[in-house]
Parts: structure tokens; sequence; C-alpha cells
């Protein structure tokens, strides 16, 4: 066994929602729904789930694969961990869960190993795992995050998120696979098209840090990815308008989607009362529910 014995980590680390719009691969926000796991060192690989939710129970988890990556990093060999995994965070829904996954991993094996590793280092080693850097940085930092991956290095800056913002994530009951997703988008965009989400991608993150939110509909406005995924996302054309009707600040497709996140003012519970009421109702919309989240500007627990 390596670390600090029998000792027992809780980890709990916050949904996000990447893109924000047009910040496409670089912002991300985390949120109140949290997945919470224990670590224990172990001499085999012992995970089990304590919800019910499906895990992979052998080394080929992702928190275990993750945690794995922070024993190769600190050369220490590693037999087993003991894992428990309680998932509130919808699986494959645009919410974060893959990156709560590798982001509780690394910070689960770091801390059984003595905190060897900084925060940049662990934030790097879950973006080079995710691939890009806009829901783990929200995972780990907590708040609006605005992030850039540059040659192997994570560059991020944190902002608290306003808590008079609330959340509406309206959550599909089918799964869309972020590589499914990814594989929509075209290889190729115009310089027209890079310059419509730059610039809103920008405007949304000054928005968010001057809390200008009458800015942030034309600022979530995108022309990267939104368009190429809303086909695989039924419903999802009309919650854009259904959430825009009843006084959203602004729509976007969650991360990869499938979930259409909708920025409402906290105090706006009406907003919420008809979007219980009217998904039922519609006949594209039924599929969907909706959570009413608020900011998490703590990110990822260890204790
Ligand atoms: N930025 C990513 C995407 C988020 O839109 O594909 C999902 O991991």
């Amino acid at each position: 066994m390596t670390g600090r014995g029998s000792v027992m980590f809780t980890v709990s680390v916050p949904a996000t929602s990447a893109n924000v719009g047009a910040g496409f691969d670089s912002l991300g926000l985390a949120l109140s729904m949290h997945n919470v796991f224990t670590f224990e060192a172990c001499d085999t690989v012992d995970i089990t789930s304590v919800d019910g939710t499906h895990v992979p129970a052998g080394a080929n988890n992702l928190v275990y694969r993750s945690a794995r990556a922070v024993y190769d990093q600190l050369g220490i060999p590693l037999r087993g961990l003991k894992i428990t995994q309680r998932n509130d965070i919808p699986m494959a829904r645009g919410l974060g869960s893959s990156s709560a996954c590798i982001v509780a991993g690394i910070l689960g094996a770091n801390a059984l190993l003595g905190d060897k590793l900084t925060k940049r280092q662990m934030l790097t080693l879950a973006t080079a795992i995710e691939g890009h850097p806009d829901n783990v940085a929200p995972a780990m930092l907590g708040g609006f995050v605005t992030s850039v991956y540059d040659e192997g290095q994570v560059y991020t800056v944190k902002k608290n998120i306003d808590e008079q913002l609330a959340f509406a994530a309206f959550v599909p009951n089918f799964r869309l696979l972020t590589a499914k997703a990814r594989a929509a988008l075209p290889q190729m965009v115009s310089h027209k098209d890079a310059v419509y989400n730059l610039s809103r991608a920008a405007l949304a993150t000054a928005a968010f840090c001057d809390g200008d939110y009458g800015l942030l509909g034309v600022a979530t406005k995108d022309a990267l990815h939104q368009q190429y995924r809303l086909p695989l996302i039924p419903g999802g054309d009309e919650l854009f308008e259904f959430a825009l009707d009843l006084g959203a600040l602004a729509v976007y497709i969650s991360g990869a989607g499938p979930t259409i996140m909708a920025v409402v003012r906290r105090g706006d519970t009406a907003f919420f009362e008809r979007a219980k009421a009217g998904l039922p109702t519609s006949e594209k919309m039924k599929n969907f529910t909706v959570y009413r989240l608020l900011p998490d500007n703590i990110g990822a627990t260890v204790e």
C-alpha cells in the first residue's frame, strides 16, 4: 500500500456547463449538482456504484484511469484502489459527468499520495485526459472559468458567478456521446464564423465579469457548433424558442449537448413554474426535464 495507509478521502465534484454558447472548448461554469467519490488505498481494483448507476468495475473505469495517471506521473506503482461513486450528474448529457470522474480520480489519487501535485499540474493532467479544458477547469476551480490549452499547459482565469443568477438545465431522457457531437462539426470554418464566435466569447466573458447580463443573449450566440448539433437533439430548436419566450437571459447547448441550458435571474421563479408546466404538454419537448441549478463557486473538494 502507498500513501496514508487506510485513510479514506471523499471527493465531491460539481457538474459543469461548457462552451456557454460561443466559447467553444474554452468557457465553462460550475453548477450545484455533484458526484461524490471515496478513495482508499487497496491492493486490488475495487470499484462500486452506491446509487445503482452502472459504472465499469475494472481498471478501464475512468475514475481509476485518471487516478492511475497521477501515479504514473509521479513514478509510483499502482496495484489497485478502492473507489465508490455516487453519480448525481446524468451521464452523456453535456453536464460534465466525464470531467467529474477525471477530476475526482486525479484529486483522490493526489490526496492518497500526500498532495504532491499542484492544482495547475492536476488541471493540466485532467485536460490531457479530457482533450479540452472547458469542463475540467470549472469542475476543479468552480465558478465561471475561461481556459486556454497551449503547448501542453492550461491557462485559466476563474471568476465567481453572481449568486443572483440561476441556470435552467433542460435535460432530455436520451444521451448524446461527445464523440458523436464532435464528429458532427465541420473540419473547416470561415473567417467570418471565427470572428462571429471570438467576439461573442470575449463579450460573454466581459458580461459575466461586469454583471452586464443584458448582453448575454447576443454574447452566447454561436456559429461554430450549435447549428451542427441541434439536428442530433430532437426538441432542441423548440427549447431554444420556449426558454427565450419564458424570458431567459441566454440559451445555449450545454457542452456537447443534448442538455439545453438557459441562464435566468435567480428571482425568476415564474420561469421554472412555467417551464415545468409547459414541457409535458409539448410533443417535441416532453422528453426533457428542467432542473433549477445555482452557481457552484467552490469547485471540487477533498475531505
Ligand atoms: N467543448 C466540448 C464540446 C465540451 O463542445 O465538444 C464537451 O466535452
